[in-house]
């Protein structure tokens, strides 16, 4: 009984041991701390403080390559698309949440 409990726990924990790869906020905070991007690692309300951030490292949408960033200057902010704490490092952002013609990036 004792021994098929550890056994089931064990198993739980490699599942998680695989499911688990960074998010992009993970690999993040692990370079700067939460407060790379919250300020004093809090959310604000709006999340503008924090899409300022990527901005302030990365550029802004005008100046980052691909189309899909310079189609969406002022109009996307980079967590409509990137998001942070679901997304896991290395995930492409898709396009069909707003546009149904089966676009790609
Ligand atoms: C790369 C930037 C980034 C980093 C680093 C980051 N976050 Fe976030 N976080 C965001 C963004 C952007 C959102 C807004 C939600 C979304 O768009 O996914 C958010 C949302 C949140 C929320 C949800 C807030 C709410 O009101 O529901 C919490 C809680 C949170 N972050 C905590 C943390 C903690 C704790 C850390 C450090 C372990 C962290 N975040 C690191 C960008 C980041
Ligand atoms: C319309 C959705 C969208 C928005 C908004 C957006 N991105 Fe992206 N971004 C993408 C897609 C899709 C890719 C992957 C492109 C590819 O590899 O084909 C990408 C790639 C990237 C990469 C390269 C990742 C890698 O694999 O090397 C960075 C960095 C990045 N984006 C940062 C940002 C920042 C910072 C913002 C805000 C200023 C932003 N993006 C806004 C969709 C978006
Ligand atoms: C303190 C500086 C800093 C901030 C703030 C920041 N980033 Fe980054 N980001 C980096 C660095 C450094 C890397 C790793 C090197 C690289 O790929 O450019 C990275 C990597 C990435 C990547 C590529 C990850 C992959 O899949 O390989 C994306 C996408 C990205 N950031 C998006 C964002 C978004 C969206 C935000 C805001 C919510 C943000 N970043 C905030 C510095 C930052
Ligand atoms: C969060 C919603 C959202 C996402 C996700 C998104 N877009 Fe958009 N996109 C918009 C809006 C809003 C517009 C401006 C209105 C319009 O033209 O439909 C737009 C316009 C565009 C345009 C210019 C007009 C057009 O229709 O050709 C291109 C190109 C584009 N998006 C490509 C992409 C690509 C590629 C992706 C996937 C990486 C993507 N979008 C993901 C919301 C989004």
């Amino acid at each position: 009984m004792f021994k098929q409990l550890l056994c089931a726990l064990f198993g739980l924990g490699l599942a998680f041991g695989v499911v688990a790869a960074d998010t992009l906020a993970d690999m993040h905070a692990e370079m700067n701390g939460c407060e790379s991007c919250h300020q004093d690692g809090t959310p604000s309300s709006d999340y503008a403080y924090e899409n300022e951030q990527c901005v302030s490292c990365h550029g802004a949408e005008s100046e980052l390559p691909g189309e899909q960033h310079a189609a969406h200057a002022d109009i996307l902010v980079c967590s409509d698309c990137h998001k942070p704490h679901e997304m896991e490092v290395g995930q492409k952002p898709t396009c069909d949440a707003c546009h149904d013609d089966g676009r790609q990036p």
